[in-house]
């Protein structure tokens, strides 16, 4: 089966509103179980999956995803492009709650995750080029799908992950924007370079949910927020997928 599209969400992205006649895939992969089963559709009549990454009710913290899991039963299902969905928080000055970043960057602060498919004995072993970690072609099929959906988006920007589930402290956020660090999520890495590894074409929807520690004017970063905003910025994705469908 060839899928045009496979979609992973994350927090707050359970379900793919506007996927029809779906059908729910449990795959099994050498690596174990996906977060959830693979609910597999159409939109607008072109074969699409869903994954949520955290597990149907967000049960999977981001350092416990079976990212290799996921990915394979992706991939197995037929799936050649790939849209990461991630919750992130807004380092960079324009990068406040509820703006949609396409990054092309990633620094990776992740620590104790399985990385790579080479890593288990008589695999293979694959140096990926990773100079761009996001397949730039279709980076640019959602930049202009948000063109022509209406969906204002910022084109570009340097993702960190981090190792979760905590939020970081401000010093962390201070040393990820001298690093060059633009949002911050937990949920970015390995995903994108295990996406590479099986030669699948890979990039980001990021969500801001939140300014990152220290860069907005609240002592605390409160989840009641985070979630509202992530409900808002939300609802923008499936408006961005219809049109990259359309093409
Ligand atoms: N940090 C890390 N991950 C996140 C954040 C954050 O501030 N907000 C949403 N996901």
């Amino acid at each position: 089966m060839a899928l045009d599209l496979a979609i992973i969400g994350g927090t707050g992205l359970y379900q793919f509103p506007g996927l029809e006649n779906v059908t729910q895939r449990n795959v099994e992969t050498p690596y174990g179980a996906a977060s959830a089963p693979v609910v597999c559709g159409e939109i607008g009549g072109r074969p699409v999956a869903f994954l949520a990454r955290h597990g149907e009710g967000h049960s999977v913290p981001p350092h416990r995803v079976n990212y290799r899991a996921n990915l394979w039963a992706l991939h197995s299902l037929g799936a050649r492009r790939v849209i990461g969905v991630n919750a992130v928080g807004g380092i960079r000055d324009d990068m406040g709650p509820r703006v949609v970043v396409i990054p092309d960057q990633v620094i990776d602060y992740t620590h104790g995750r399985i990385t790579s498919f080479c890593d288990a004995d008589g695999a293979e072993v694959k140096h990926i080029d990773f100079s761009e970690p996001y397949t730039a072609s279709l980076r640019q099929s959602l930049l202009t799908a948000a063109a022509s959906a209406g969906v204002a988006v910022v084109d570009g920007g340097c993702y960190g992950a981090t190792q979760g589930p905590r939020l970081e402290t401000r010093a962390e956020i201070a040393r990820l924007r001298r690093d060059g660090c633009d949002l911050v999520g937990m949920t970015g890495m390995p995903e994108a370079a295990l996406a590479r590894e099986l030669e699948l074409d890979y990039a980001c929807i990021a969500l801001i949910a939140n300014w990152a520690a220290g860069c907005g004017d609240e002592a605390e970063i409160s989840l009641d927020e985070i979630f509202a905003n992530l409900r808002d910025a939300t609802a923008l994705v499936p408006r961005i997928v219809t049109a990259l469908l359309a093409k």
